[in-house]
């Protein structure tokens, strides 16, 4: 039998950088959201042409993948929306595309699956993202769970509505009162705040036009789902959304919202030739299983996988962007971690619980948004972006400051 072919070249991983992200403005999900009437895939081809019109450095056949996210796969979220996508945004049809899926991990596991691929060499430059818009595509939308998760008690019935899974956290750790729950989410509609007064936020956003047949055209050009000057009063009032007398409400938890997001990605030696700039070095990352009931508390074992395997500890992290699913399931991982609770290196731009989560699409809204504090914060190393997944997983994706100048982390 002859001898396998020995590899045309010896293999090398190469290094991966991020280059660019932008986002849509996020939208309430619904019949009054600014979307009702824009389809999914023309979200995903205004963040792709966006990062095109940004980068004219970047010619658009060196373009080799466009991986993009999307939980509910059907409709305008259907038919292989990377490539449907790209050909839409006028990519060149030589460029393909694909779509993937890992609920709220989507555009972050678009980034780390493409990513990949440039490390392994089959890529040079590649677009990652995502996009959900739940109101056109309700959390849920055509699921046909097996019997047996139930039947076969593989999971608790609660497993399947992720705000239930929140207040399971709250069961299993007490001491995450609903009071520290109101306090992060005020604190976190405080720090949107003043990063949008600050300019920081809008830079990010590709304007969107939008259409309703009762109100006409329009442009979407700032998120929708903020409730700037939240007050802890308010939010003790609010009914708890998914048990009676329970903790998690509207006010300490992401909403339903439309949105789309999309990042360059590139081989740090093509971003060179290209003259691409350089916003972050992918370090590495890891996905982690808990039990689906509490899928809230993922992000820690991600974390201390991707740590471990990094080679690196919590206390090189000089800054953390979670999405906020719940308030609940950011201070789990934050009370592990024996983080404070309003630590500034925390999501200094506030979160998802202001600006919106729509679900496939977030992972790379948090990319974009260390990114930006990077290049502002040369004296941080490393960043981490985290996010808790429904059936229950984590993800956590350790980034390397290009502007690092030497100092302490
Ligand atoms: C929690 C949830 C059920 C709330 O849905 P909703 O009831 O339609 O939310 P609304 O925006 O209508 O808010 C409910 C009420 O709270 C009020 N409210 C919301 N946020 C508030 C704030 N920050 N301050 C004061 N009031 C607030 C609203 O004004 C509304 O009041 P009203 O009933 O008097 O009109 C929904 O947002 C949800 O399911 N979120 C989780 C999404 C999710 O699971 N994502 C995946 C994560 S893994």
């Amino acid at each position: 039998m002859a001898a396998p072919a020995a590899p045309a070249a010896p293999r090398a991983v190469r290094n991966v950088v991020f280059v660019d992200g932008v986002r849509t403005p996020f939208g309430k999900a619904g019949p009054k959201g600014m979307y009702a009437e824009t389809r999914a895939d023309d979200l995903v081809v205004k963040v792709i042409r966006e990062l095109l019109r940004r980068h004219p450095e970047l010619p658009a056949e060196r373009v080799d993948e466009v991986a993009v996210a999307a939980t509910t796969q059907i409709g305008d979220q259907g038919l292989t929306i990377g490539r449907t996508a790209a050909i839409l945004a006028g990519l060149p049809k030589s460029v393909p595309g694909y779509a993937i899926d890992r609920m709220c991990a989507g555009a972050m596991t678009a980034v780390t699956t493409s990513a990949s691929g440039i490390a392994f060499g089959a890529y040079d430059v590649v677009i990652a993202g995502g996009v959900e818009h739940m109101g056109r595509h309700p959390m849920g939308e055509g699921v046909d769970p097996n019997p047996r998760f139930l039947a076969d008690k593989l999971v608790d019935p609660s497993a399947l509505v992720m705000g239930q899974t929140a207040e399971n956290l709250h069961d299993r750790f007490p001491h995450l009162t609903k009071e520290r729950a109101d306090a992060y989410a005020v604190a976190s509609q405080a720090k949107y705040a003043a990063a949008l007064k600050a300019g920081k936020i809008s830079a990010d956003l590709v304007p969107v036009a939008t259409r309703s047949a009762e109100h006409g055209w329009g442009l979407a050009t700032a998120d929708e789902p903020p409730r700037p000057g939240t007050t802890m009063e308010a939010l003790a009032g609010l009914k708890t959304s998914f048990r009676p007398h329970g903790r998690v409400t509207a006010g300490n938890s992401a909403g339903l919202n439309d949105g789309a997001t999309a990042a360059l990605l590139a081989d740090e030696e093509t971003a060179a030739e290209l003259g691409l700039p350089v916003g972050m070095r992918l370090v590495g990352y890891s996905f982690a299983g808990v039990d689906p009931e509490v899928m809230g508390v993922g992000p820690v074992p991600a974390t201390e996988k991707a740590l471990r395997r990094a080679g690196l500890t919590i206390d090189d992290i000089g800054l953390f962007e979670i999405n906020e699913a719940f308030a609940v399931q950011v201070l789990a991982f934050l009370d592990h971690f024996g983080i404070a609770d309003d630590d500034p290196r925390v999501n200094p731009w506030g979160g998802a619980i202001a600006c919106g989560h729509p679900l496939a699409s977030s992972g790379v809204r948090l990319m974009t948004q260390l990114s930006r504090h990077f290049a502002e914060r040369p004296d941080v190393r490393y960043g981490i972006t985290t996010m808790c997944i429904g059936i229950g997983m984590g993800g956590t994706v350790i980034w390397e400051n290009p502007h690092w100048n030497g100092g302490d982390k």
